[in-house]
């Protein structure tokens, strides 16, 4: 009944059972169906504190590769869901919002990626994880933001390789790996916002501030950071430098953890180009709420599921990805 109600109306953000405290609800709503919370670092502080486990899109997937629970709910995006749901196939894997999707996926349709890697028969095929499971399909190895220097560097020198589908993030490894890998001209609308006037003109009010950016920024954000990493990498950086005044060019999710460890610093989130606004929120990101994960939790919807052929693609290059982690102690 629930369901046929929401399917009207989208993803409910409303609960039927008035009154409930909300947290506990899904406390023990998780307890009573051994189900797990793992949140990416850009979802809402109340999401991130009630979760097991919070992570960046790595350390999501290897979360899920290594449960024991019967029911994984992804609050991230999409893309997160499918790529649990291709780590463990017999397990429900549910997202509060299905809604959540992400520009960067989207900017690489699978048809035509396909062309493109046709096009290039002798190239090795690195993939993002910020991918639809139909590309992951078409892909040799997935990479993160967290190892794709070092998964791109176990290829010899003169390997030849298409990066897709971030041209920021492949920019970004050809420069630091002296690489010229072919890149698909994708990118993500929260980390192409970001100013570059605007972080200059803060770094003239903070003059002693350091710059954290994540390497789907553009290329002139990258170049004015002093440190470049994934979301996790930037936390590990903000929590270890003895700096107090931190400009955090990501999505400003990441913030939420990083004040929870470093209370005394300060965190300023770069403003992007054309909002007035002085943060930067991925509004995928933010379509979970905490009603929507007690509904999906209730009601265990909605499921994510992935078409059986294309997953028995998919999860090799994933499980190459997760396999050359672990070696590599990331
Ligand atoms: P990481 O979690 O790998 O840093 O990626 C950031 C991102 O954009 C996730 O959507
Ligand atoms: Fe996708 Fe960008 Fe949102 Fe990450 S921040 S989910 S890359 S749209």
């Amino acid at each position: 009944m629930i369901k046929e109600e929401w399917l009207k109306k989208g993803f409910a953000d409303e609960i039927v059972d008035q009154g409930i405290d909300i947290k506990a609800a899904i406390g023990s709503l998780k307890k009573e169906k051994n189900a797990v919370i793992l949140a990416h670092y850009y979802q809402t502080g109340d999401i991130q504190d009630i979760a097991d486990f919070v992570g960046d899109s790595l350390a999501l997937a290897q979360w899920a590769a290594k449960t024991k629970a019967d029911i994984i709910v992804l609050c991230g995006v999409h893309f997160m869901g499918e790529t649990a749901k291709i780590i463990c196939p017999d397990k429900k894997v549910l997202v509060p919002d299905l809604n959540a999707g992400c520009s960067l996926a989207d900017s690489c349709p699978a048809d035509k990626f396909a062309l493109f890697v046709k096009e290039h028969p002798d190239h090795t095929v690195i993939s993002y994880v910020n991918t639809t499971a139909a590309v992951k399909a078409l892909t040799d190895i997935v990479v993160t933001s967290t190892n794709a220097k070092q998964i791109v560097e176990s290829f010899p020198k003169d390997e030849k390789i298409i990066f897709g589908p971030d041209r920021n993030l492949g920019n970004y490894i050809n420069s630091i790996t002296n690489r010229n890998m072919l890149l698909w001209d994708g990118a993500c609308h929260v980390h192409e916002q970001f100013s570059v006037e605007k972080i200059v003109a803060l770094k003239k009010e903070y003059p002693d501030a350091l710059i954290l950016a994540h390497p789907e920024c553009k290329g002139a954000v990258l170049t004015l950071a002093d440190f470049v990493g994934s979301t996790a990498a930037l936390l590990k950086y903000a929590v270890k430098t003895d700096k107090k005044n931190l400009i955090i060019a990501t999505e400003s999710g990441v913030i939420h953890e990083m004040r929870k460890q470093c209370p005394e610093k300060n965190f300023i989130p770069a403003p992007p180009n054309d909002s007035t606004c002085a943060c930067n929120e991925c509004n995928f990101m933010r379509l979970n709420t905490m009603k929507k994960l007690y509904n999906c939790l209730k009601y265990e919807w909605p499921t994510i599921e992935v078409d059986e052929e294309i997953a028995k693609k998919a999860i090799k290059p994933i499980k190459k990805m997760l396999d050359i982690s672990e070696k590599l102690g990331l």
